[in-house]
């Protein structure tokens, strides 16, 4: 019997690569990734196995990289081309046979959610439930990674957009996550829903926890949603559409309307039989790239207070 095929969009990305790291060495699947960088092709076929190209920005590159998949990892980046980009690529799957698709969602626990890309992906949701792919969809809260990919611990300041509580979640647990789905397959995991929100923390009880693990006073430094566009530092008129919904999902957030994103619900314990990281314990995984950050030894930066 052949093995079954699982397709990994996002590869390159954060959540992607962990999902890839984890089903690399499991010589009971052919794993195949995805990228949109020709030039990549190689070196991510020689750590993964497979891989192919696909830009999810022209439909004519899916057949070709779906042919004989099983099961697909759907990952879209942060762009509202997300709507165009899953709606066709769910279609080529179906044409391709692909029996199962696992979907990165967000943490839309409220069904009537109105911040722009929440309900981008509970529309995708629902276009996926209205197929016949067999489906399952997680829905992860604030990824713990974005207080290292975006530049929001700089020199001794933690910058976030909102006063009120979060629901955090590590990525390499969404990483694990979804490899265990993608494995076992829609037998076990056809028609459910994960939900990824570990620990709630505001920004000043994560500042504490930084401090404490980085052994560097990180100082909590709210700022108001408004100020979150024009501290990305580019033309509003060159920012994706996402970055806004962000923005609004940090007011709704602020003024209550969003409070569940300061709920905990974890699924890690259902799925890998173990507790989700907490936050320090993530910090201490990260500490050298957090102590960086913190002491302002990062190149990278937002237009930070300079906006009023
Ligand atoms: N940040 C959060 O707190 C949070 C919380 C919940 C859910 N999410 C969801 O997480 C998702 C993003 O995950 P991530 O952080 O892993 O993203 P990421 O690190 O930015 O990676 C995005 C991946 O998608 C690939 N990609 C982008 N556009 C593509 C295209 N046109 N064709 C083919 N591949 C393309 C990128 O490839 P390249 O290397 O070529 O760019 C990259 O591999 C979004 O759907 C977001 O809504 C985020």
């Amino acid at each position: 019997m052949s093995k079954t095929r699982i397709l990994v969009l996002g590869a390159t990305g954060q959540v992607g690569k962990l999902i890839s790291d984890n089903l690399k060495n499991d010589s009971s699947l052919e794993l195949v990734v995805a990228t949109r960088n020709k030039e990549k092709i190689d070196q991510l076929a020689s750590t993964y196995g497979q891989a192919v190209y696909i830009d999810l920005d022209k439909p004519q590159t899916f057949a070709p990289a779906l042919k004989g998949i099983n099961r697909l990892f759907l990952l879209t980046g942060y762009s509202v081309s997300m709507l165009v980009q899953s709606k066709t690529v769910i279609d080529a799957a179906i044409t391709a046979a692909v029996e199962h698709i696992v979907h990165l969602g967000v943490y839309s626990e409220q069904w009537n959610c109105t911040a722009p890309h929440f309900a981008w992906h509970q529309m995708i949701e629902v276009y996926i439930k209205n197929s016949p792919l067999k489906w399952t969809f997680l829905h992860p809260n604030c990824f713990l990674q974005n207080l290292t990919a975006f530049s929001v611990i700089s020199q001794g300041k933690l910058r976030w957009y909102t006063t009120k509580p979060c629901g955090w979640i590590a990525l390499e647990d969404v990483g694990e996550s979804a490899a265990c789905i993608l494995r076992e397959g829609p037998d076990k995991h056809h028609a459910r829903e994960y939900w990824f929100s570990t620990e709630s923390l505001d920004v000043y009880k994560l500042a504490d926890v930084l401090s404490e693990v980085t052994g560097t006073r990180v100082t909590a430094v709210p700022r108001p949603p408004g100020f979150f566009i024009p501290d990305m530092g580019s033309d509003p008129k060159t920012i994706d559409p996402y970055f806004f919904s962000v923005a609004e999902s940090c007011q709704q957030i602020e003024d209550g309307r969003m409070s569940y994103i300061g709920n905990v619900r974890d699924d890690v314990p259902v799925l890998l039989n173990r507790n989700g990281l907490t936050v320090r314990k993530w910090a201490d995984i990260h500490k050298a790239e957090l102590i960086k950050l913190a002491t302002g030894q990062s190149g990278k930066d937002m237009n930070w207070g300079k906006s009023v």
